[in-house]
C-alpha cells in the first residue's frame, strides 16, 4: 500500500507520515528533505538558487545518507528549498527516486506537496494535511527552541506565508490536494489525535475497498 501525505510547510505532515509508517510496518520518506539537501547543497557551495544547471547536476548527484543531517531543518534551508523546487528540471531529476521509494515492498509512506498529485497518482490513500498558519507559525517557533535555535513567532509566520505563496503559486507541481485526497484539518488537534484520525481515514478507505 502506498500512503500520500502532502500539505504546506509545518503542517505536521512529516510527523504524521512518520507515525502512520511506523504503525503499519511500512517505509517512510520525508520528501522535503530531499529538496533541502540540494539547497543545502547549492548554499554550501555559494552557489545562485536561479542556476538551474547548477541546481540540477546538485540534485543528480544527491546522497540519501546525508538526508538526516540536521541542519536540513533550518528555516534558511527551508526557504532555499522552496526556491529551487520551483525548477521543474530538479524535480524530473528526483521523481524516479521518490517512485522506487513508494513502489519497494513492503508498502510506504511519502509526505510532501505534490504526492498525490504527481509522484504517486494511483497511491491507494492520499491525505491533504491543513492547519491554521498561526498555529504552525506556533508550533515551529516551539520546536526550533527545543533545539536551542532562536525563533522569532512573527518571523516564523512571515516565513511560512511566504514559503505557502511560492510552493502554492509555482507553475511546476504545485502545492494542491488531489481531487481524491481526504483533508485533514490538525489546527486543533494534537499530535496524538492527528495520528488517530489519519489512521481512521486508512483504514475507512481500506474499509470502502473490501466492501466493493
Ligand atoms: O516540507 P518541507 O518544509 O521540508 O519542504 C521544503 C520545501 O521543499 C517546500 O517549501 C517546497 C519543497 N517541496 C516540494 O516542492 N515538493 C515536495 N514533495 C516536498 C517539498
Amino acid at each position: 500500500m502506498i500512503i500520500a501525505i502532502d500539505g504546506p510547510a509545518a503542517s505536521g505532515k512529516g510527523t504524521l507520515g512518520k507515525r502512520l509508517a511506523a504503525h503499519y510496518g511500512y517505509r517512510h520518506l520525508d520528501t522535503g528533505v530531499i529538496y533541502r539537501a540540494v539547497a543545502k547543497a547549492m548554499l554550501d557551495l555559494g552557489a545562485d538558487l536561479a542556476d538551474e544547471a547548477r541546481a540540477v547536476s546538485v540534485a543528480m548527484e544527491l546522497d540519501p545518507e546525508k538526508f538526516g543531517h540536521p541542519a536540513l531543518k533550518s528555516q534558511a534551508v527551508g526557504d532555499a528549498a522552496s526556491v529551487i523546487s520551483a525548477i521543474p528540471r530538479v524535480r524530473e531529476v528526483l521523481v524516479s527516486f521518490q517512485r522506487q521509494f513508494a513502489a519497494d515492498p513492503p508498502g510506504a509512506v511519502l509526505d510532501g506537496r505534490d504526492i498525490g498529485t504527481v509522484i504517486c497518482p494511483d497511491a491507494d490513500v492520499k491525505i491533504f494535511v491543513v492547519a491554521d498558519p498561526q498555529i504552525r507559525a506556533r508550533r515551529r517557533t516551539l520546536e526550533a527552541r527545543a533545539r536551542g535555535e532562536d525563533a522569532d513567532e512573527a518571523q516564523v509566520l512571515a516565513d511560512i506565508l511566504r514559503r505557502d505563496e511560492r510552493d502554492r503559486n509555482r507553475a511546476a507541481a504545485p502545492l494542491k490536494a488531489a481531487p481524491d485526497a481526504h483533508l485533514l484539518d490538525n489546527s486543533h488537534l494534537d499530535i496524538e489525535s492527528g495520528v488517530r484520525a489519519a489512521i481512521d481515514i486508512v483504514e475507512a478507505v481500506r474499509a470502502g475497498r473490501q466492501r466493493v
